[in-house]
């Protein structure tokens, strides 16, 4: 047997083995469309960990892995003895030692780092602070069952250059676009992750000239989970940011727009965009079930 892995960041996959992997999240789309899903990872137990609160990273794991044959158990961070203080290297210890695939959703990305240096089986990254890979593994689906190919496109970031757009930096890394992120001072992405994307990322603070020509735009909250306590003081600094039709009417004709959901409307994202008939934010959103499905069975077919 291979050596398990785990899928903490993108970089964890090379370019291939992200390539394939959206490949196979569109057609095991397709095969659950016909009713010919494949029972692939029949009899496996995924734990999923939440100490921050999910509706599409709970449901599409659950649901994932129900509809592949295997199951789910929900564990709340509240109501294990992590949340009483339990080292997290012995919770890694016991519960890897149950089940075959443990997803974590917390906050300090260390903490997801520490679990599956003590993990017997694979570790899923459901978002850090700092990442959130599986994410962009169903934007990237999207972008490709819609458009083709990312490669060479232009992609740009509004906002926050908070977790998820961190992974849509990897992505770049990865895929070999280009990534514009455009934000305000004091709202940039890591700077050792933008130095460690070379010309592939950069920031252009005006967002009209950032969105030139570019083949999709993204965006996220102005306050992550965690940054309640902000929120009042980033609605002022990222306003100007925000991802509206006049922004999409300058970007490349037949751009894409992306939201991880959940979004406030008419705060990072108008109302008329969430609605607008040509929107691609629910397909988006579905695309988290098969991407997630395509993720479990390359961890767990090692
Ligand atoms: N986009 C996303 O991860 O949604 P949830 O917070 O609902 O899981
Ligand atoms: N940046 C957001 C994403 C939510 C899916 C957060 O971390 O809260």
């Amino acid at each position: 047997m291979a050596e398990k892995r785990h899928f903490l960041t993108l970089m964890d996959l090379s370019s291939a083995e992200l390539r394939d992997l959206i490949d196979r999240a569109t057609e095991l789309k397709a095969l659950r469309y016909a009713g010919t899903e494949p029972q692939s990872l029949s009899g496996k137990l995924l734990a999923m960990i939440f100490t921050k609160a999910s509706t599409r990273t709970r449901v599409s794991f659950e649901a994932g892995i129900t509809q592949l044959g295997g199951s789910a158990l929900f564990l709340s961070g509240q109501d294990t003895q992590l949340g009483r203080g339990e080292p997290i290297e012995d919770a890694a210890r016991v519960i890897s030692s149950m089940v075959d695939a443990v997803m974590i959703r917390t906050y300090a990305h260390s903490d997801v780092e520490r679990f599956a240096t003590h993990s017997t089986v694979p570790v899923i990254n459901g978002l850090t602070d700092d990442f959130h890979p599986c994410q962009i593994l169903a934007d990237l689906q999207t972008f490709f069952e819609l458009r083709g190919d990312i490669s060479g496109r232009k992609v740009c970031w509004l906002g926050d250059g908070n977790n998820v757009c961190h992974s849509w930096m990897n992505a770049a890394r990865l895929l070999d676009f280009e990534l514009v992120i455009s934000c305000p001072e004091g709202y940039e992405p890591d700077n050792t992750l933008l130095a460690a994307c070379g010309p592939k990322a950069r920031i252009e603070r005006a967002p009209e000239q950032a969105v030139q020509d570019a083949h999709l735009l993204v965006t996220d909250v102005w306050a992550s989970m965690g940054q309640e306590a902000e929120q009042q003081a980033r609605a002022t600094s990222l306003g100007p940011y925000q991802l509206n039709r006049q922004l999409l009417d300058q970007a490349a004709s037949g751009a894409l727009y992306m939201h991880c959901l959940p979004a406030y409307r008419d705060e990072e994202i108008t109302a008329d965009l969430m609605d607008s008939p040509d929107t691609v934010i629910w397909q988006e959103a579905e695309n988290r079930l098969h991407a997630q499905k395509a993720l479990m069975e390359f961890l767990l077919h090692q």
